[in-house]
């Protein structure tokens, strides 16, 4: 049997696809307020003629050199030949892990995680290793742990920092360290920053390049508010990146030229874009730190450090999944119910959207938390 057919379902996106279309309000998933075109187009000078401009050519299999260009000098050491523009992150997690990983490897990855991070790798064969994220020491990561678990036998180390669901990060030195660590055995480190670019108490860690066998990624799906563009990237050396074009061969082959044109523009000018949703992230945490202290009664919950979500966990709900299904079919709200990161006492709260949905989306949380509390105190 071939052991990609033998996968596991990826329970997030399962969430999501049975709820993101059937509710109107979104409190649970991981980006910031989406753009639209018009607004996209506003915000970055791109003008009609430029989009009538473009003919529609296959692109290179890498990506185009302008993208490749803008986000080897946002994001790496200035060459476009480390970089592969990808149909977004998912892509280039996908194109890692088939790539580069046998069975039999063993693979250290944080606990939780985003699913793609670790369910691949145990398709392929790999002994899974975790890292722990523990919610009684604050999601705080614990390095030495990690300097623990890397052994000599360890093939790759994944890491998302900020992290989803939690918001935890790592501080520069906690970075290096890391490296250090993955180096002193030769494995690769994947560094997955989708969040990279909305930070809460420091700036944004920078991806770590200087590592050889470092394969760093990003995307405009999280911070950008470009889900819908699908477009992410890969960092890595170029003799890596030969291995992940001859699997693109049978694959996607390349991304459109229009696609790549709204990219390129938008990582130019990345602070524009990312300006714009950030201060909206700090109104709508300051909103959500409020709702949680006035919620204490239900919620427990440690702040972000990063990233617009975060993995609060409930109280006196004894059935956390069959609480967020009734929130989305009677209340019309999507928060995502912590067994989709295995931890199911927790919810994944995302509060990137337009301030007053969020708001609404807290408030119908709310009424519904207390519906069940008051019906399971009096139940006999
Ligand atoms: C940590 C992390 N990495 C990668 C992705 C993939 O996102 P995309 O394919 O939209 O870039 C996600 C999506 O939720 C994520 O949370």
């Amino acid at each position: 049997m071939n052991p990609m057919a033998t996968i596991v379902p990826a329970l997030l996106e399962e969430w999501m696809r049975e709820y993101y279309f059937k509710t109107d309000i979104d409190i649970g998933s991981s980006g910031v307020e989406s753009f639209s075109l018009g607004q996209i187009r506003k915000l970055l000078g791109i003008t009609e003629s430029e989009l009538d401009n473009i003919v529609f050519d296959d692109s290179e299999t890498l990506g185009g050199f302008g993208l490749r260009k803008a986000i080897a000098e946002r994001y790496g050491n200035g060459d476009p030949e480390r970089v592969i523009a990808t149909h977004g992150s998912s892509e280039a997690i996908f194109l890692i892990m088939t790539a580069l990983l046998n069975p039999g490897d063993e693979v250290l990855v944080l606990d939780p995680s985003y699913q793609q991070l670790f369910s691949i790798a145990k398709a392929v064969g790999c002994r899974l290793k975790f890292w722990p994220l523990r919610f009684e020491n604050g999601f705080t990561p614990d390095v030495e742990e990690a300097k623990r678990l890397i052994t000599d036998r360890t093939r790759m180390v994944v890491v998302n920092f900020p992290h989803n669901p939690t918001g935890a990060s790592l501080t520069r030195e906690q970075q290096e360290e890391l490296v250090k660590a993955t180096a002193a055995v030769g494995a690769y480190l994947v560094w997955d920053a989708a969040f990279a670019e909305i930070t809460y108490d420091s700036a944004p860690l920078p991806d770590p390049v200087q590592y050889e066998r470092c394969i760093s990624m990003g995307t405009l799906s999280k911070s950008f508010g470009l889900p819908g563009l699908r477009v992410g990237w890969c960092l890595a050396s170029a003799n890596v990146l030969q291995r992940f074009a001859k699997l693109r061969d049978y694959t996607i082959l390349h991304l459109s030229p229009l696609i790549e044109l709204i990219a390129q523009r938008t990582i130019e000018q990345a602070p524009v874009v990312v300006g714009e949703r950030l201060r909206q992230a700090y109104a709508n945490l300051d909103i959500l730190k409020m709702w949680c202290d006035e919620h204490r009664e239900f919620v427990e919950w440690i702040p972000p450090r990063g990233g617009v979500c975060c993995f609060p966990r409930l109280r006196r709900i004894s059935d956390v999944e069959t609480f967020c299904h009734r929130l989305a079919r009677s209340y019309g709200v999507l928060l995502v119910p912590g067994n989709c990161f295995n931890k199911p006492f927790h919810v994944r709260l995302g509060f990137g959207g337009a301030t007053p949905k969020v708001m609404e989306g807290l408030s119908r949380f709310s009424n519904l938390l207390k519906v069940t509390a008051a019906s399971a105190a009096s139940a006999p």
